[in-house]
């Protein structure tokens, strides 16, 4: 039997499901799509007139929003009436790294997805399509299924794992053009009905149907690869300083090996994001769950190297000025985890920033989109001192030229455009001489600062 689908409920109204149901709104006006969130704030933001205050920045979004807002798309905390109503049920929870137990600091805590299956049970009345979107570890769908399935109740749910492969910053771009749209699932006519959603701006090549496990392995086998990538040529990029090669010459001249490619070989101060670490600590949880420690220790690897291109970045801040940070003011440009996101889970600027406290340095964050509480925020919750020092250490500027104004260094930890176009001149007449400059994303032009008097440090240089 073929199913309609005519209404769709997400729960989780997050990085993901925020943006990608804003898009399947806006690309299918004829579905009625209620996005749920039990954060009251949240939904607030998402209902907020001014699309300026929208809870997620990300190109484009607020425009999709403006359009399909009201007419298809509605946010709400009414999880149960929109459980209820829907014949389609995505799930995009957050599954953080667990934080206690057994697997803790490896796993993923699915303590989130589990309410939700527990809630979507107690609520269905109707045969449900359950969609998991958010990344999960193989064989989680068993899970979901078993406690659905054993509700008691007549009611059908058919499990599909669709995940979303979006990068944060390109968010809608991604979504609206993506490279494939993966499905995996047992019932034939429950794949079909997701299918024909995204059918419906997606090529049906690139429309990629397989079983659930398959499907729950590619997304955390997609992130470990792509982080992979990161850490071989940050590790690279270690040696270039060494021998005097150039990671980005180095890069350019291996990219073009097409069995390689071009992309994602950007060295940097490390990778950050909600997913790559969560995604490889579970991939290694998972390895070493079924006793395959060659497998684990292979992929931990990936995490170790980017750990450690944080520290020695960190490190080499410190070297440089003489071997104390004492006191100096050291300006942070950037906190967000990459440019044109205010997200900043597992930023490097978090680990570089309190390796750099713990050397009692005075820091000066400015970023365009990240504000101050969430910069104290993310400081506190590694608990390495009291919240009082981190406060008496740490300021957050609205303005570029003020966080550097004085500063015995400038470490560039994201790499936003606007950083590019400043008055590199009048920030430099404004510094403590040396002037010292770390560029974690090697972002400026080298020539050009040490023409202005500038010591000048790049990654891979
Ligand atoms: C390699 C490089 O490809 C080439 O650029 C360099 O100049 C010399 O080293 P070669 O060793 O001749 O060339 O063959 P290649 O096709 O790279 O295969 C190397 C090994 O990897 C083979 O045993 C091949 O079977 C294996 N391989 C390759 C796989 O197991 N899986 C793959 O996907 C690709
Ligand atoms: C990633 C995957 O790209 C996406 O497919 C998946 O759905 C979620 O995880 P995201 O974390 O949003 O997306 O951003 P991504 O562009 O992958 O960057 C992750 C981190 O790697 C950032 O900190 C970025 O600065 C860093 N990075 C990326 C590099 O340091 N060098 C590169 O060449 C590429
Ligand atoms: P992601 O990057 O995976 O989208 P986020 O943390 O941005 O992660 O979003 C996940 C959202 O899911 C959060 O806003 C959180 O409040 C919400 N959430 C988690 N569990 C539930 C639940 N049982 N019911 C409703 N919303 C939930």
């Amino acid at each position: 039997m073929a199913f309609t689908i005519k209404k769709i409920c997400c729960i989780g109204a997050g990085y993901v499901g925020g943006p990608t149901m804003s898009v399947i709104a806006q690309q299918c006006p004829d579905i009625q799509i209620t996005l749920v969130d039990m954060n009251t704030e949240r939904i607030a933001a998402w209902n907020d007139p001014d699309l300026d205050l929208l809870p997620i920045y990300e190109p484009g979004l607020s425009d999709i929003v403006a359009e399909a807002r009201g007419r298809n798309l509605f946010f709400s905390t009414n999880v149960e009436k929109a459980i209820d109503e829907a014949d389609m049920i995505f799930i995009s929870v957050n599954t953080p790294t667990k934080n206690y137990g057994k697997g803790k600091g490896m796993a993923a805590d699915l303590k989130y997805i589990e309410l939700c299956a527990r809630q979507i049970a107690d609520v269905a009345t109707s045969d449900k399509i359950v969609v998991e979107k958010s990344t999960l570890p193989v064989r989680t769908a068993a899970a979901l299924k078993s406690i659905l399935h054993n509700t008691g109740s007549s009611v059908n749910f058919h499990i599909l794992s669709n995940p979303e492969f979006l990068a944060e910053g390109t968010a809608v771009q991604d979504l609206l053009n993506p490279d494939r749209v993966l499905i995996g699932g047992e019932h034939k006519e429950a794949i079909q009905a997701l299918v024909d959603i995204y059918a419906r701006w997606v090529d049906r090549d690139r429309i990629l149907t397989t079983n659930l496990w398959s499907s729950e392995l590619s997304k955390l086998t997609a992130n470990a690869f792509l982080a992979q990538r990161v850490s071989s040529i940050n590790s690279i990029s270690e040696l270039c300083e060494k021998t005097g090669a150039d990671v980005q010459e180095v890069a350019k001249a291996i990219g073009m090996d097409t069995r390689i490619g071009s992309k994602f070989l950007k060295a940097s101060v490390g990778f950050g994001g909600s997913c790559f670490q969560k995604d490889i600590l579970n991939l290694v949880y998972i390895a070493r769950s079924y006793n395959l420690q060659e497998v684990a220790d292979y992929w931990e690897q990936v995490i170790l190297m980017n750990n450690h291109q944080k520290q020695r970045f960190a490190d080499n801040i410190i070297q440089t000025l003489f071997n104390t940070v004492n006191g100096k003011k050291i300006a942070i440009l950037g906190w967000a985890f990459k440019k044109d996101t205010n997200d900043t889970r597992e930023s490097a600027a978090i680990y570089v920033a309190d390796h750099l406290l713990n050397e009692q340095a005075d820091i000066f964050v400015y970023d365009p989109k990240v504000p101050a509480e969430k910069v104290f925020v993310d400081l506190d919750y590694l608990n390495s001192r009291p919240d009082a020092e981190t406060r008496r250490l740490v300021s957050v500027s609205e303005d570029p030229y003020e966080a550097c104004k004085d500063a015995h260094a400038i470490a560039i930890l994201t790499e936003w455009d606007e950083f590019k176009t400043y008055d590199w001149s009048r920030i430099k007449s404004n510094m403590k001489s040396p002037s010292f400059i770390f560029d974690g994303r090697k972002l400026l032009d080298r020539t050009q600062l040490e023409e202005l008097g500038f010591v000048y440090y790049a990654i891979g240089e």
